[in-house]
């Protein structure tokens, strides 16, 4: 899809209100999109869509949990009410839980692939029939992560939704093509938001110190979500079906492709590394 200029163009993305989304959502907006953005954080979905506006675009807001499928079908015949369909899909609403797998409990399981795979799969079911129906393609980004292709003992349970959106999108790349209907999954690497605020740790990693370390970590990579918007816009224009957005994303992709068992290792040390940093209970 051409992203040079999106003047008469509506993109929706998921997790709005921050990151990542809020950063696309932006630059969607530079180049003449309207939008439409939903997020559980309504203080921070006011603010983004106030920034959309301060561009001269339109922004119609919503506040909707991904994860509940209901709320995802009200939100898209509120869409559908004002538009015959979007044109870019972008599912981007996340969450992390860093910890292992046999510290991590059924709900911490229910609610990171309630938010991080249904909420992606919610989106496509909801708003892709119209794209199609109207026929005039368009384009769907679904927001993977290196860890959509790289797995640490520590990332279990987001490996697994991560891994699950990167397999989801490579289908759906194939059959929309004849729709004209690109898809992307976008795999960033480390970058500087929220995320890790916010994220569930648990079992060992469950410690104030730990949360500072990770936060410090991503702080220091410098890493904006800003880069990771253009990179993005890059990617839609190119329509790659798998995008690495960060250096380190495309290390971690080549190695997969090339050495997966270097790729184990090196995960393996810096998992053994991250635990390692764990205060002692
Ligand atoms: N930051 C990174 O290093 C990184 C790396 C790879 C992938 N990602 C992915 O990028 C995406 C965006 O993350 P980010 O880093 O910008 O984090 P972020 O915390 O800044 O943004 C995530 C947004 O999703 C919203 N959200 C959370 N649960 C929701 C729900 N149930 N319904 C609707 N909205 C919800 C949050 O309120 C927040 O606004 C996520 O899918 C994340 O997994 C991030």
């Amino acid at each position: 899809m051409n992203v040079t200029s999106l003047k008469g163009k509506t993109a929706l993305v998921t997790g709005g209100a921050s990151g990542i989304g809020r950063a696309t959502a932006l630059a969607l907006a530079q180049r003449g999109a309207d939008l439409v953005i939903c997020d559980i954080d309504e203080a921070g979905l006011a603010s983004t869509a106030e920034e959309i506006r301060t561009l001269g675009r339109e922004a119609f807001t919503q506040r909707v949990d991904v994860a509940s499928a209901e709320q995802m079908e009200a939100f898209a015949d509120a869409v559908h009410g004002r538009l015959e369909s979007v044109d870019i899909l972008m599912n981007n609403a996340g969450v992390a839980i860093a910890g292992a797998f046999l510290d991590t409990s059924l709900p911490d399981w229910e609610w990171i692939v309630g938010i991080n795979l249904r909420g992606v799969v919610h989106g496509c079911h909801f708003f892709v029939p119209n794209m199609v129906r109207r026929a005039r393609g368009g384009h769907v980004i679904n927001v993977s992560s290196a860890a959509g292709y790289s797995t640490s003992s520590n990332l279990a349970a987001y490996n697994a939704t991560k891994y699950g959106v990167l397999g989801l999108s490579e289908a759906l790349w194939d059959e929309l093509r004849p729709h004209g209907i690109g898809v992307t999954a976008a795999c960033p690497g480390v970058i500087d938001t929220p995320i890790t605020r916010n994220a569930r740790l648990v079992g060992k990693l469950d410690q104030a110190k730990m949360r500072e370390d990770i936060v410090r970590t991503y702080q220091r990579r410098r890493y904006t979500p800003e880069r990771v918007a253009q990179k993005i816009l890059e990617a839609v224009q190119k329509n790659r079906v798998v995008a690495p957005i960060s250096p380190e994303s495309w290390v971690l992709y080549y190695l997969k492709r090339l050495a997966p068992g270097t790729l184990r290792w090196v995960m393996h040390e810096l998992g053994q590394r991250a635990t390692r940093r764990a205060p002692a209970d």
